[in-house]
This record gives C-alpha cells, structure tokens and sequence, in this order.
C-alpha cells in the first residue's frame, strides 16, 4: 500500500520541480519578508490554524464561497463546531479583541506567515492548503496606513520579483454607503435578470455585489449599465480614496482604480485592493486585501477599525523570476580510513558550532566518489583525513576555486577553515 499526499497538496522537499515545492526559495521569501516586516514596524502574532467555524461566519461572511462551500469544517469531541482557517484575519482580530489589544497606544501592527486552508477545485496557483504572509494594522483610520500597508505588499513583492504586477483598487464606501447603493443595484439586476448568468441569479438576494465578479458575458454588458457605487460615496469616504490615490502615487506604486474590484469576503469597507501579475495565468492575483471598519465590533471589540492583506507564497514564487538555486554547504570533509570518521565527525561539530555548514560522508563510499560529492556539493573548501594525516597529526585542506591544497595541525583546523573561507 502506498500513500499519495491528499487532493489540492503539495510537499516541498530537496529537487522540488515546481518553484513552490523548493525549500530554499521558501526559506528566501520568508527572509525577505521578514526582513520588510521589520523594516515597516510589524510585531508577529500567531493565531491557531483551527477556530470556531462561527467566527469564519461572522467575518468572512455567510453568504460567501468560502463559508457556502469551501471551508473545512469539523466536530471535536466535545461537539463544537470548528473550522481549519480559511484566512487569517478573523483569528487576528478575535485575538486583538480577546487580550484587549485595543487599550494598548494603537494602531497596532501584526504581521503573520502560515497554512490557510479552503475546499477549492485544484489547479496551478490554487491548492487547498496555501500558505500566506499578511499583514494586519488595528486601531487608525488613517488613509496614509492603507498607503503603508499597501506599498509594504509592493515592496515584498518587488524584493523578490514578482513580474509586471499592477495594484488594482477600490473604494468600497462605509457601511451606509453600501446600505444605499446595495439596494439600487438589487433593483437594477431585478430589472435584468432575464439576461443574468444563473449563479448571479442565485446571488440577488445574498450578495449581489459580486455579481461584478461574473465572467459571463451578457452579465459583465447588463453590468456596464449598473449604477456606479462611487456616485453614492460620502464626502469622508471620496476624501479617504483622494489620500490613498495620492499616497500611492508619492511611493510610485503602480496602481489602477478599477470600479468594479469586489472581494470575495464581505468583510471590507472603502479602500479594496489586488496585487495581480500579468505573468500568471487564471489565478494571477498575488495578493489582496483592504480596510475593514466594522470588523472588530463585530467582532465583539470596541468600534475600532483595521486594515490589512494577505498574499499567498505560492503565487509569488510563480510569479518571481526565482534566483538559481545556490549550494549552502561550505566545507566537505571526505575520509580515507576508518579510523579517520571520528575525528572528521568531531571537526564538523566544531565547525558547525562555529556557524559553517558543513557535511561528511554518511554512505560509507571510497575516496574517489567522496571527491566528487565534494565537487557537486558546492562546499567552497574540502578537508581531507587519511591514515597518513592521523599519524602526523594533520589535516588537509583544499581550496575548491583555486585547487590549491595546505596541511594544517588537527588542533587548528577549524580555526585554518574559517580563515580560509573568509580569504
Ligand atoms: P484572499 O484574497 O482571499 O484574502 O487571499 C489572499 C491571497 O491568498 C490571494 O491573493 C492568494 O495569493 C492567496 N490564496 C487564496 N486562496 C488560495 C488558494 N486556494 N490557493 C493558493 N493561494 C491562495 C484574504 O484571505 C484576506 N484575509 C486578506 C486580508 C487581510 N484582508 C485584510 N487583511
């Protein structure tokens, strides 16, 4: 009986085909996100892969996919409803409300990197679980933050080049902007249902909002015609999208206003946003994410607003032009004798506590294909240890560039190895 990993997964394991299924260019893109995360003033926070299925309900919203039809639900033992996360704000700001992050000086900046998990069909850049790095700000409603948050998505993408990427945006308006605007358009798809696709049909009395989402045709033309949500923006609301616009344009982020950006989760209020890469192919939005104002009260919190956004790593990896892959070992010792295997094991543990990466052969294979594991191991410098060297109290070491060779006292060999890799 053999096992294949379950529908929708996929491993990262050393020779990975995909770029996603490489460990070093995960370990590279989590580097370089970090470091940005640091550079912008982000603390990380950690929130269980598993909640209450009834906080997805709540915040992502019930009328949406991912609660209609894609969340992996589950009953524990003790018959509460749980649910693996399908996103990850709903776990941060159940967080933020529980330990009362919200009397600290706010707003306050979160950022997290971790398995999402969502029932989808599977196909390149989709997968059921996916693993994002977000970003969450609580507690301003600034609309300079929604720059921030906005050019901090860019720049990580950028530091690992994701090619030719367009930000699109939206103003989604406040909560009574849509309470206005949600039935005017109700009333206009009412008006048209006959030339409707049957899933934007289904969506009339749930979530016609995202009937903008519809690929079909005779739906995107009754579209054309829909009452615009911006005619029904307030003045805080336009002035909101006035600053972000500005903002964006000063930090040369390349950005598109598109009227008709609507998310999948319903959650969102004024600015929505898209990172979407022309390099993709179907799924080719990197990453998105927006402003939510009514969350945290929803939520059970003070009436506090946040923003933030999710991108998933996958994507980004199909989307960078990924560096080749580059060895990391430094240093292959290769042992003639038996006798000679202890003494290599006690300068790799010195090695490898003075910080170099080292290796040693563990398959018990002759001098000949030692050297040439040496050689595609990319280690930049060899140590030999043969009989010889043990009875003059020795070691060899050879310079991979330059194939220059020096025997240096055992007891100095792995301070003569550093130096050497230091030249
Ligand atoms: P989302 O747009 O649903 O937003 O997901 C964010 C990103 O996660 C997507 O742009 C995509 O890169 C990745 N992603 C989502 N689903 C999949 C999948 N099935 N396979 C591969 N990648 C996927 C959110 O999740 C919001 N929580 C973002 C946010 C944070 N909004 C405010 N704060």
């Amino acid at each position: 009986m053999t096992y294949r990993g379950p529908k929708g997964t996929y491993d990262v394991y050393p020779g990975g085909r995909e770029p996603h299924e490489r460990p070093e260019l995960w370990r590279w893109v989590e580097g370089v996100a970090a470091d940005a995360f640091r550079r912008y003033g982000y603390t990380e926070v950690r929130t269980p892969i598993f909640e209450e299925a009834e906080l997805f309900v709540r915040s992502v919203g019930e009328a949406s996919d991912i609660v209609r039809k894609e969340m992996f639900v589950f009953e524990d033992k003790g018959e509460r409803e749980l649910a693996l996360r399908p996103e990850g704000t709903a776990g941060v700001v159940r967080a933020y409300v529980e330990h009362n992050l919200f009397r600290a000086a706010q707003p306050i900046k979160l950022f997290y990197r971790g398995p999402m998990f969502r029932h989808e069909r599977q196909q390149k850049g989709r997968y059921r679980q996916h693993t994002q790095i977000g970003a969450e700000v609580l507690g301003s409603a600034d609309p300079l933050v929604d720059v921030e948050v906005i050019h901090l998505l860019y720049a990580i993408h950028q530091a690992i080049g994701v090619r030719d990427e367009v930000v699109y945006l939206n103003n989604l308006g406040d909560l009574e902007t849509r309470r206005r605007y949600v039935p005017e358009l109700r009333a206009f798809l009412q008006a048209n249902r006959s030339d409707l696709d049957p899933d934007s049909v289904a969506r009339l009395e749930t979530n016609p909002l995202r009937t903008f989402d519809s690929k079909d045709r005779d739906t995107q033309a009754v579209l054309r015609e829909a009452p615009s949500l911006h005619d029904f923006l307030s003045r805080d609301a336009a002035g909101h999208f006035a600053t972000v616009t500005a903002g964006l344009e000063a930090l040369d982020v390349p950005y598109e206003v598109d009227e008709r950006l609507v998310r999948g989760l319903d959650y969102y209020t004024l600015t929505v946003f898209e990172a979407k890469s022309a390099a993709l192919g179907a799924q080719d939005t990197v990453g998105g994410g927006g402003r939510y104002n009514g969350l945290v009260s929803e939520l059970g919190g003070p009436d506090l607003p946040g923003i933030g956004f999710g991108s998933g790593i996958e994507r980004m990896l199909l989307a960078a032009t990924a560096p080749e892959e580059g060895s990391n070992l430094q240093v292959f010792i290769v042992t003639l004798s038996d006798e000679a295997r202890v003494p290599a094991m006690r300068l790799a543990g010195a090695l490898r506590e003075s910080g170099v990466a080292c290796d040693l052969d563990y398959g018990g294979r002759g001098a000949k294909a030692q050297f040439r594991q040496a050689d595609r191991s990319g280690a930049s410098c060899t140590v030999v240890i043969g009989d010889d060297e043990l009875s003059e109290g020795v070691v060899k070491l050879r310079d991979m560039s330059s194939g220059d060779e020096v025997s240096v006292p055992a007891e100095d060999a792995a301070r003569e190895v550093v130096r050497l890799l230091d030249r």
